[in-house]
């Protein structure tokens, strides 16, 4: 009995901070596994609250550089770009997705000159731009027209990377994006200098809310459940990632977080060459923090738990909006 109990402490090995760290080698968060987006908008000036996001913001181009440098001083290594249209007007075709107006178009040469080892990736979709508010081009009686959507979708992409982009990351969901983007990108140049990213797998979710609201992209009608994922479905999220795979996409992303972790842990199973990402989306980000504001649990605590868990599940970079937090909890930690 005595003898049992001496060989299976486990106490033994946890009773140290450092012995802690080594029980959990392979779950560290760093520097190299954040990805922070970031909204531009079209005015300017602006530097804009999102009230249902404490401490995020819409940034006008000209606010960009001060915001960001000190986070690059702290070691951030790559932003997600998403544009935002205040004042461009919206039409059927997401015309100012990519017209020389657009706010990520105009940032990103800015963005490569001032922080020059910055990796930049750009959202690619027509929701924010179009006057419908879906997320491709759609017939005439509201369903997508998938071959008119992926065919401008991919003319976004390729702009984004003539500007500067080096990771385009389609989050449409429309059948045969990344085909049609890798296409693209080759027949313009870019094979060798532009990534995708793909929003692989991606759940029709509640938690976009808040995201909407700062990017101003709600559907003006229906939903998008014709395109993105249905919640329950590991088998769609199997095939929607086999099948981005297959199309040669660069790079997978599970989206949202904190309610996929078993199909995080499928996909990076069954991709294990693919560096994996988790999109801890907006509502995600404003449960954790009203949560703590009302002081039902600690923010930072809290927060770690569950970035510890994106990464046991298999993410290898996780985008959130918590990232200038946590570069201040790395810091705190070294
Ligand atoms: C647009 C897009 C969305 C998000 C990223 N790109 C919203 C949506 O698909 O409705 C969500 C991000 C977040 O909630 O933080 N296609
Ligand atoms: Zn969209």
């Amino acid at each position: 009995m005595t003898a049992v109990l001496a060989k299976h402490t486990l106490h033994s090995g946890i009773f140290h901070p450092v012995l802690r760290e080594w029980q959990s080698p392979n779950v560290e968060i760093t520097v190299n596994n954040l990805m922070y987006p970031i909204f531009i908008s079209d005015a300017e000036n602006a530097k804009e609250p999102i009230n249902s996001m404490p401490g995020v913001y819409r940034y006008g181009i000209n606010q960009l550089e001060k915001m960001l440098q000190p986070l690059v001083a702290k070691g951030l290594k790559s932003v997600l770009l998403f544009g935002v249209t205040q004042y461009l007007e919206k039409d059927e075709i997401g015309s100012n997705a990519d017209s020389a107006r657009n706010p990520v178009i105009q940032a990103l040469p800015l963005l490569r000159e001032k922080f020059p080892n910055l990796l930049i990736a750009c959202d690619v979709c027509l929701c924010p731009y179009t006057n419908h508010g879906h997320c491709g081009i759609l017939n005439s009686d509201g369903s997508i027209n998938n071959a008119n959507s992926i065919q401008r979708i991919a003319e976004v992409a390729v702009s984004y990377a003539k500007a500067g982009a080096q990771i385009v990351a389609p989050s449409d969901m429309l059948d045969g994006r990344i085909g049609a983007i890798k296409l693209g990108l080759a027949a313009a140049g870019f094979s060798n200098k532009v990534a995708v990213l793909s929003y692989a797998v991606k759940f029709a979710s509640g938690l976009y809310g808040p995201f909407r609201d700062a990017s101003q992209s709600a559907p003006k009608f229906g939903d998008r459940k014709c395109y993105q994922l249905p919640p329950g479905s590991n088998g769609l999220a199997a095939r929607a990632a086999a099948r981005d795979v297959n199309e040669g996409a660069d790079m997978l992303m599970v989206k949202p977080g904190l309610p996929y972790l078993d199909v995080m842990r499928q996909t990076k199973d069954a991709h294990p060459e693919y560096p994996l990402f988790v999109y801890q989306v907006s509502g995600e980000y404003a449960m954790l923090h009203h949560g703590a504001q009302n002081g039902a649990i600690n923010l930072e605590n809290v927060l770690n738990e569950i970035l510890l868990s994106m990464r046991r599940a298999g993410a290898d970079c996780i985008i959130t909006y918590f990232t200038p937090l946590i570069l201040d909890m790395l810091q705190r930690k070294s």
